[in-house]
């Protein structure tokens, strides 16, 4: 049973909350890096304190995280807090097509990079850091760079452990912040290779530790001056309240947004945000959090008692085996197809939701669009994906894609669906021959 909270609530959230979020969140990203390969710590109790943590990258703190009304919400925080207007955002060519109206909302100019990362044939279909790194160089200064780092929407591209690392070392160096929306990274089950990297924050910990640098360093409480912290939720979590009391001065540089609504339900409108202990406070220094506490303290209660009762878990892990069994179900489909269409699709989808498919030369996007339109299918034109000054070659190879869900439809439905747009496909081919 839920235990409702009548009043206000602490600012990052009631700490009842944020304790089950962190121990959840900890368990399953060790879940998902255990198939990698990569040697995991499981020693994390409720107990430990964040400076013991400390040491076991993978562990989600307390202390780091701030409950938001979904990952849309943290991405509107995040440039709240970090950002005026006119300054530059840096997004991947194609990027989740909605994130644009919140850069929009504040004011902010957005900058397409990409490479040949539109290439459905490269194995490598996530963000270009090279091309970023030239336009450094030349001069370009953004405050964020945007990123859907594993199973991307819309590509279903996951970026390697590598380029991980290049992009938080040019983040320090040009001073910028990587907003990272993992909101997929909990939706994996590729094995192996197909494994994704660490989280962005996890990446960041382990960059501390390789370079001997330690992010504790005080004792001062985030909470102090939060009016709503002393609720008697606080005393129920201890492991909130030890988190809560340690301060970390090195220069935190990512901003990892997450949500209930891909793994649990959107409806509950219920995200967190992960970040360094110092950037936390930064991002919860809103003034509607501290006049009337968290967002969503109902629905964080709901989300409280399913993860408690073990259901989080189990729904999880039924995602998961549903998407891979679907995702692999729509390649076979789409694979069948190739032949009579010309379309291409990189592999089978080790995560996320979508699939992104390359259309033949000869294939009129625009006539597709109507035809698939006519044929009831529901697809996203990948030119829709394309935000703000993208890089000309870039942005036409995405308008040659389209995005397809898997996530949605019966295993039947999307057989149908797929018959339905190569029918679409091989019609507007033959309208341009
Ligand atoms: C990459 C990405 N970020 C954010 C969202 C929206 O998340 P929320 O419902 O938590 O605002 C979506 C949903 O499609 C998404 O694909």
């Amino acid at each position: 049973s839920a235990r409702v909270p009548m009043s206000y609530v602490a600012r990052r959230g009631d700490p009842a909350a944020i304790g089950a979020l962190a121990r959840f969140l900890s368990d399953a990203y060790a879940e998902v890096a255990s198939w990698s390969g990569r040697p995991i710590d499981s020693t994390i109790d409720i107990d430990t304190t964040d400076e013991d943590i400390n040491r076991h990258s993978s562990a989600v703190l307390a202390s780091e995280l701030l409950l938001v009304a979904g990952a849309s919400h943290g991405l509107d925080v995040a440039c709240a807090a970090l950002t005026k207007p006119g300054d530059v955002v840096v997004v991947e060519t194609p990027t989740y097509f909605l994130a644009a109206d919140v850069f929009a909302d504040h004011g902010l100019r957005v900058v397409g990079v990409a490479g040949a990362t539109c290439e459905t044939s490269t194995d490598d279909a996530s963000f270009d850091v090279d091309a970023l790194e030239r336009r450094l160089e030349n001069g370009l200064r953004p405050r964020l760079v945007y990123v859907v780092p594993t199973h991307s929407n819309p590509r279903s591209g996951t970026m390697s452990l590598e380029k991980r690392k290049r992009l938080l070392r040019l983040a320090r160096t040009h001073d910028f912040y990587v907003v990272a929306d993992e909101v997929y990274h909990l939706l994996s089950w590729g094995k192996g290779e197909d494994a994704p990297p660490p989280r962005f924050r996890e990446v960041e910990r382990e960059m501390y530790l390789e370079e001997g640098r330690e992010e504790a360093t005080g004792t001062t409480s985030d909470e102090m001056d939060d009016p709503y912290f002393s609720s008697p939720a606080e005393d129920e979590n201890k492991n909130a309240n030890a988190n809560a009391a340690v301060e970390y001065s090195v220069d935190s540089r990512v901003v990892s947004l997450g949500s209930f609504s891909k793994i649990l339900a959107p409806g509950m409108r219920l995200g967190w945000i992960e970040a360094g202990h110092g950037l936390i406070r930064t991002l919860a220094d809103r003034g509607y959090l501290s006049s009337g506490g968290s967002v969503s303290p109902l629905a964080a209660s709901v989300a409280t008692a399913v993860i408690n009762a073990g259901d989080q878990d189990s729904w999880l892990r039924f995602l998961r085996r549903r998407y891979a069994s679907a995702s692999a179900l729509l390649a076979d489909a789409v694979g069948r197809e190739s032949a009579s269409t010309g379309w291409r699709m990189r592999g089978v989808p080790s995560g996320g939701y979508f699939a992104w498919i390359e259309l033949p030369e000869k294939c009129d996007v625009d006539a597709f669009a109507l035809e698939a339109k006519k044929e009831k299918v529901a697809t996203l034109q990948g030119g829709r994906c394309v935000a703000g000054e993208a890089d000309p070659d870039a942005a036409a190879a995405c308008a040659r894609c389209v995005r397809v869900c898997f996530a949605y439809l019966d295993e039947d439905d999307i057989e149908e669906g797929v018959r339905r747009l190569a029918r679409a496909v091989r019609r507007s081919v033959k309208e341009c021959m």
